[in-house]
């Protein structure tokens, strides 16, 4: 179950030497309307994709269903894909997981390569395997473990995103920086992601022939700056994702570790969805390390002073979720209905320390009232 991840200075070499290694009848390349517009661009003149045939789904998490599984699956079919294709996933990770699940299912399975073009598929989604869809209201309830021959990150994709999905993406590295050592720990606390100066190019801008000089004189500007910095943090946090995924690829013990925060953080974005005011997952997963730090020093002892600078960060860069009490009983249930707990009992993953993973950790009611308290008042 392991991946090639290549940490890209150099997208269009890297993207050709990729499919290269991967010999293959036909090439499919999969994205979603945005991408299509606003990354394709960065690639589509690379002479191996000249002949690749395109798929296109809606973007957005709402697209990631069977609809748009079925779509991509008749695509293959009528493009004449064999066990001997390649598919290409350009985009965040409801492409990569839908394209990865459609490619590891279409005739038991064919060969694909991730390039994930958010901050949050880069660190997390596109690397360790996990494949799928929504299905019946739930968030990735049918897929499968399957590993993509090579995931290429690169930090061209990245000036094009917003601070909030910039932000997205940083709570999953804050996590991995939790569950691995105080030094990356402090690092990324160290580090103010909201001082990236983000490219104001836009869809437009990128779709037209301007855009590839206008993009390369942003790009300087990006090595030079913050980027250079948020590219080194981001590879330093794939390494960390790699090295859990690959002692434990299927989530049967460590693996677990990734899940800090997303209990709690699970149940704040299925609430806010319901609401009709989504919230991206990054931010949901925040505060859900607000809440399950606060669990981890109840119940493991881990030492305040790391949980204040943490929350401090956390509160300052993320804001409050807007949540109230009267609410507490329905994001309870909603924990209750976590795919990760096991005999109806809500699980865990808790910190005794930066590094210190504690899995399968239980919390009962009144703690978890305790904990939504501090979320909400500090
Ligand atoms: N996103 C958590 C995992 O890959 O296990």
């Amino acid at each position: 179950m392991l991946n090639d991840v290549i940490i890209s200075q150099d997208l269009r070499h890297d993207v050709e030497e990729a499919i290269r290694r991967q010999p293959h009848d036909r090439l499919f390349v999969l994205t979603d309307t945005t991408t299509l517009k606003l990354c394709w661009p960065l690639v589509s003149a690379l002479p191996c994709l000249g002949t690749a045939e395109m798929i296109t789904i809606g973007d957005t998490d709402e697209n990631k269903t069977l609809d748009s599984l079925s779509h991509v699956w008749s695509s293959l079919q009528k493009g004449g894909a064999t066990r001997h294709s390649l598919m290409l996933n350009l985009g965040g990770g409801m492409v990569t997981d839908l394209g990865g699940f459609a490619a590891s299912t279409f005739k038991r399975g064919l060969a694909y390569i991730n390039i994930p073009t958010t901050l949050l598929s880069q660190v997390d989604a596109s690397v360790g395997g996990k494949t799928g869809i929504n299905f019946g209201g739930l968030k990735n309830e049918i897929g499968v473990f399957s590993s993509p021959a090579s995931v290429i990150i690169s930090s061209e994709f990245l000036c094009s995103l917003d601070m909030e999905n910039i932000l997205s993406g940083y709570a999953e590295m804050l996590k991995h920086g939790l569950i691995s050592d105080a030094e990356s720990w402090a690092e990324l606390l160290c580090f103010d992601p909201t001082l990236i100066e983000h490219s104001t190019l836009t869809f437009d801008h990128l779709a037209t022939p301007e855009a590839s000089s206008e993009r390369h004189n942003a790009q300087h500007s990006m090595v030079n700056g913050q980027w250079q910095h948020i590219g080194a943090l981001v590879a330093k946090s794939v390494a960390i994702k790699q090295r859990i995924v690959e002692e434990d690829p299927t989530e049967k013990g460590l693996r677990k570790a990734l899940n800090l925060g997303h209990t709690a953080g699970h149940a704040l974005e299925s609430l806010a969805l319901e609401q009709g005011r989504p919230v991206l997952h990054g931010y949901a997963v925040a505060w859900g390390l607000i809440c399950e730090l606060y669990l981890s020093v109840v119940k493991c002892g881990f030492p305040k002073d790391k949980f204040r600078q943490t929350v401090q960060f956390i509160r300052q860069q993320y804001g409050d979720p807007n949540i109230d009490c009267k609410q507490y009983e329905h994001l309870y249930e909603f924990m209750t209905h976590d795919k990760k707990n096991e005999g109806g009992i809500i699980n865990f993953t808790l910190l005794a320390d930066i590094g210190d993973i504690r899995i399968n950790q239980q919390a009962n009611k009144e703690e978890i009232f305790e904990m939504l308290d501090f979320l909400r008042e500090g």
